[in-house]
């Protein structure tokens, strides 16, 4: 049977030189992006993934360190941990005077979900859900299916004249604002859930441990 050179059958060592191409490819990415869990995450790219310490030592829950100083006002980053999409956004001081007027619009403005660690949902807290009011610190995970959430910052658009920025799932439309509380009329039940973390250092998010002491291993939210 003819073969054209394109179709010619792979032989294992070039089978073997791709896959170890493929994943140096992806080692370098990696490697430029982040030192890994026991590392600190750039916040010069969108998405960061973790390898190192261990694919599985992070999917247990390893804590996963994250640089914000790099994070310009108004910029998402968007981190691995635990296979999920940890997000950490800067607001401005604009985007944060929008918050305290968006109750009536809320399912859940006080938080009375657990949907944050316990602690995290009490006065100052209420707002904005974060432990510096400027860093908010988010799962995106959409709490009605599961799809991540569009970060869509301007206000109107094709969301309407009563959209004042926040996060639009594209899979059935679910709406939160930029405090990942979720807008009355939305399938999703829940605000997006907020991690454990704490600050290490003024400019190091660490994600997945709520205190020095370690991991948070008893909490997690209802849903994400
Ligand atoms: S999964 Fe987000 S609205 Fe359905």
């Amino acid at each position: 049977m003819n073969r054209s050179p394109e179709s010619k059958v792979k032989t294992s060592p070039e089978v073997a030189n791709e896959s170890v191409d493929r994943e140096r490819r992806r080692f370098l990415i990696t490697a430029t992006t982040v030192i890994g869990a026991v590392g600190v995450a750039s916040a010069a790219v969108p998405f960061i993934g973790s390898m190192n310490p261990s694919r599985k030592a992070v999917a247990a829950g390893s804590p996963v360190d994250i640089d914000i100083s790099k994070i310009h006002p108004a910029e998402l980053i968007t981190v691995l941990w635990r296979h999920k999409p940890a997000w950490v956004l800067r607001r401005t001081p604009e985007q944060l005077a929008a918050l305290p007027g968006m109750d009536p619009t809320l399912k859940d403005p006080r938080n009375r979900q657990p949907q944050q660690p316990p602690g995290m949902a009490k006065g100052v807290y209420d707002y904005w859900r974060s432990i510096d009011k400027e860093y908010l610190v988010l799962i995106g995970i959409c709490t009605h299916l599961g799809c991540i959430p569009d970060y869509v910052p301007k206000p109107g658009g094709s969301l309407g004249p009563s959209w004042k920025g926040g996060f639009h799932c594209p899979c059935h439309g679910s709406m939160y604002d930029l405090a990942g509380r979720v807008l009355k009329g939305s399938p999703a039940p829940l605000n997006l859930p907020v991690p454990p973390y704490y600050y290490v250092s003024p400019h190091v998010v660490r994600v997945g441990a709520l205190n020095k002491g370690g991991l948070e291993e008893n909490w997690t939210p209802a849903i994400w």
